[in-house]
């Protein structure tokens, strides 16, 4: 097995296109380890991360993520999302896929199965993978947002349906019940400048990421090696949750998630952040132009919380007055005034 990953790994360092065997994109499909067609550089107009539906329309679709969530705006509702696990570490190892660290999940020896999903109650999600979206430091690291303010990070925790019973749009509450084939959970994370620390349990992720180097760097190594990460308190307990129906956050940016946003961050050590802003992706450093999406527009959806939000920013703005006009940051700007497409299209004159 070892020796057969060597001979894969130095087939990968010999061809440009390498095409891990089992790496797969968070939309299921095989992906090519050292390269992807897209970009997170904002300047580039034809596969820059404003400009994504370019080449995959539904990059710009009704129902996109990550969004900014106004706490203004959102909606209260019961929900307690809750696993039924079968031990309370996950045991995997890193893999670099779609310019960010993932950790792939060994389903045999950690098995998470969440439900309690609001409008999904009666499905079941099985988590396969997480990673890691960040910047440089001193550029917002996390792709949502609220009330417009970014954290340094964010963790991304992958589910995916395993079972479906019924339909949500059978109820009669149409509010948010699109069919959704995954659910994200998405935590924040902020370097612990005071103290030092990462959560607990998270620290074998970061520690083992310097063994996590792609195809096509100084080193052909695409994987790393087993390793067990946790226990981890957000998962057992979630806690306070914005919930909305959204999309993957790399293309095809397909619509199919339901996110579950947790309000309060982790914290992690800056020497474990800097070893993300090392990490590598066809030999230009990930943090350059970081991995993160902008926020993109809500349009008519709506974003649920499980908790009574303290609105602590717009209280003093609170006049009654809730028409329909968007007031308040968005961070959306960027979306009315992108400019995409090539030169030549704009001189098409057929
Ligand atoms: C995502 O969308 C693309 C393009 O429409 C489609 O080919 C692909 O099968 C979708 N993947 C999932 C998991 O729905
Ligand atoms: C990358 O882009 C090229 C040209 O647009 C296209 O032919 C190819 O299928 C794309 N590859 C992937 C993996 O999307
Ligand atoms: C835009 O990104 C694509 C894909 O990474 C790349 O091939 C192309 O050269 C870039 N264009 C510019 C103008 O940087
Ligand atoms: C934080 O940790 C790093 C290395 O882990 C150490 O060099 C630094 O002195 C620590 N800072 C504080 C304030 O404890």
């Amino acid at each position: 097995m070892v020796v057969a990953t060597v001979i894969l790994l130095l087939a990968c360092a010999a061809v440009s296109n390498c095409v891990g065997p089992d790496i797969y994109s968070d939309s299921g499909n095989p992906v090519e380890t050292c390269h992807v067609n897209w970009t997170y550089d904002r300047t580039n107009k034809t596969h820059g991360s404003f400009c994504w539906d370019m080449f995959a329309p539904t990059c710009d679709g009704e129902r996109q993520s990550p969004i900014n969530i106004e706490t203004k705006k959102v909606t209260f509702m019961f929900f307690d999302p809750k696993y039924q696990r079968n031990t309370n570490t996950l045991t995997g190892h890193i893999k670099m896929a779609e310019r960010a660290p993932k950790f792939m999940i060994d389903k045999k020896k950690s098995s998470f199965i969440l439900s309690g999903i609001p409008f999904h109650s009666d499905k079941r999600f099985r988590l396969m993978q997480f990673h890691m979206h960040f910047h440089e430091v001193n550029v917002k690291g996390s792709e949502h947002r609220v009330d417009c303010e970014g954290h340094d990070g964010e963790l991304h925790f992958v589910h995916e349906e395993i079972s479906s019973m019924n339909d949500a749009r059978t109820s009669n509450n149409n509010a948010g019940t699109r069919n959704a084939n995954k659910v994200v959970l998405a935590i924040f994370v902020t370097i612990d400048e005071k103290e030092n620390k990462t959560y607990p349990g998270l620290g074998p992720f970061f520690d083992n990421l310097k063994n996590a180097v792609i195809c096509g760097t100084d080193k052909v190594s695409g994987e790393s090696e087993t390793f067990t990460v946790g226990p981890l308190e957000f998962l057992t307990t979630p806690g306070n949750l914005y919930s909305y129906e959204g999309s993957l956050t790399t293309p095809t940016c397909n619509e199919t998630v339901t996110w579950l946003v947790r309000h309060t961050p982790v914290t992690v050590s800056r020497a474990h952040f800097e070893e993300l802003l090392k990490l590598k992706w066809e030999n230009t450093k990930i943090s350059v132009h970081g991995n993160v999406r902008p926020p993109f527009p809500m349009n008519d959806r709506k974003v649920y919380t499980n908790f009574k939000v303290r609105n602590e920013k717009n209280n003093e703005n609170h006049n009654g007055n809730n028409n329909n006009e968007n007031n308040g940051p968005t961070c959306t700007e960027w979306y009315e005034s992108r400019v995409c497409g090539t030169e030549s299209d704009d001189d098409d004159d057929n």
